[in-house]
């Protein structure tokens, strides 16, 4: 932090080595990624037994499958011999089982160890003991969330307790039924600026008359730059000409028939530490994942979901999704810009928070005593 003294209205950012220290990114795979519960794939990225994704979460890859009664299931991507990575590809199928390619150790898709070269000449080999090491996960809302940690946090008082912070009780979510919703788009991007530049960008909205002027259009209150995330509960209401949530505020696709009322015509936003970020509107929901892989690189996946009817009949969404993906690739581009600064010498004290920016702050209090703890 700076030790000059600030003006009132400013409070300092994080000092720029945050941004791009290796030891700090270390700690914060270490004390965050690998220790909280972390937001991995949407179940049906696995819709049959034997389909997998790999994924990284803090420094380690992780399967993430289904088992023959359609069961999700988590493991670390290791190999209990020689330790090699099982599965290189980021989703395949295996079929009926793992089959490692360096000595065809194989475990079946609880990650039971049922075949290798020899195993009959070794009856002392307690097969389930020597089977893939199993990574605790929970589904909710139609993603499976994992955790490394031996013991997990609980996940009503981190995941979900988020939720209740920003919109007042669970049940405001609950409306949208995203467990039930389908992916009609989905776009991966890989940004190169360190996960927090991602975090804080999307936490205020003092940019938003700057960089956004197609969201400015639907949501006019953001020209105001006052983040809706402030407020409990507060949902951003579309403008008076505006049929729905898209690229010229032309009508959405079906509204999702379980919002309330009140959830109708309004945009909300909220960020669930650490790389989850959920954004709602009465016909889809726009679901960013991070996956943090360097200080100075994060690829993003985002998906746009929508009721399954909409998906099924192929409906065109492409002016929903346009909406947003502009959005967020003038959100990226920013964070991009922002990156090389965090190394310059300008930047060593860090950089301030305007008062409609100031609640950042708590995401960096909340940030230091992780990485302190
Ligand atoms: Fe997998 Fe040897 S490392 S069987
Ligand atoms: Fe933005």
């Amino acid at each position: 932090m700076t030790t000059t003294e600030l003006p009132e209205s400013l409070i300092s950012t994080l000092p720029g080595h945050f941004y791009t220290d290796p030891q700090i990114f270390a700690l914060e795979q270490a004390k965050i990624f690998e220790d909280m519960w972390f937001c991995a794939i949407r179940a049906s990225d696995v819709p049959t037994p034997g389909t997998f994704r790999t994924v990284q979460v803090g420094t380690e890859s992780i399967i993430i499958s289904r088992s023959r009664r359609g069961e999700v299931r988590a493991f670390f991507n290791i190999c209990r011999h020689r330790g090699i990575r099982l599965c290189m590809e980021d989703a395949g199928d295996v079929g009926r089982a793992f089959q490692c390619p360096y000595h065809a150790w194989t475990y079946d898709l609880d990650g039971k160890l049922i075949a290798a070269p020899n195993l009959t000449r070794m009856p002392d080999v307690d097969r389930d003991e020597y089977g893939l090491k199993k990574v605790h996960l929970r589904e909710w809302l139609g993603y499976v969330w994992v955790s490394l940690a031996d013991e997990p946090p609980s996940f009503e008082a981190t995941v979900l307790q988020e939720v209740v912070d920003r919109l007042g009780e669970l049940t405001n979510l609950d409306h949208y039924e995203v467990q039930k919703l389908a992916i009609g788009r989905r776009i991966v991007y890989d940004v190169k600026a360190n996960w927090k530049l991602i975090v804080e960008n999307f936490m205020e909205c003092y940019h938003c008359a700057t960089i956004h002027p197609e969201l400015t259009e639907v949501l006019p209150e953001f020209a105001d730059g006052l983040a809706a995330q402030f407020f409990v509960n507060h949902g951003a209401a579309f403008g008076d000409d505006i049929k729905g949530f898209t690229i010229d505020g032309s009508e959405g696709l079906d509204e999702i028939p379980s919002i309330d009322p009140d959830q109708e015509r309004k945009y909300y936003a909220i960020t669930i530490k650490p790389q989850v970020f959920v954004n709602m509107v009465p016909d889809h929901i726009i679901f960013h994942r991070m996956y943090p892989m360097a200080a100075d690189r994060t690829i993003v996946e985002c998906d746009w979901l929508y009721l399954p009817s909409v998906v099924e009949q192929g409906k065109d969404v492409t002016k929903s999704v346009e909406l947003f993906d502009r959005v967020n690739r003038q959100d990226f581009d920013a964070c991009e810009r922002c990156q090389p600064a965090m190394s310059s010498r300008v930047y060593r004290d860090g950089g301030v928070l305007v008062p409609s920016e100031h609640h950042i702050g708590l995401f960096h209090e909340w940030l230091q005593s992780k990485i302190q703890a």
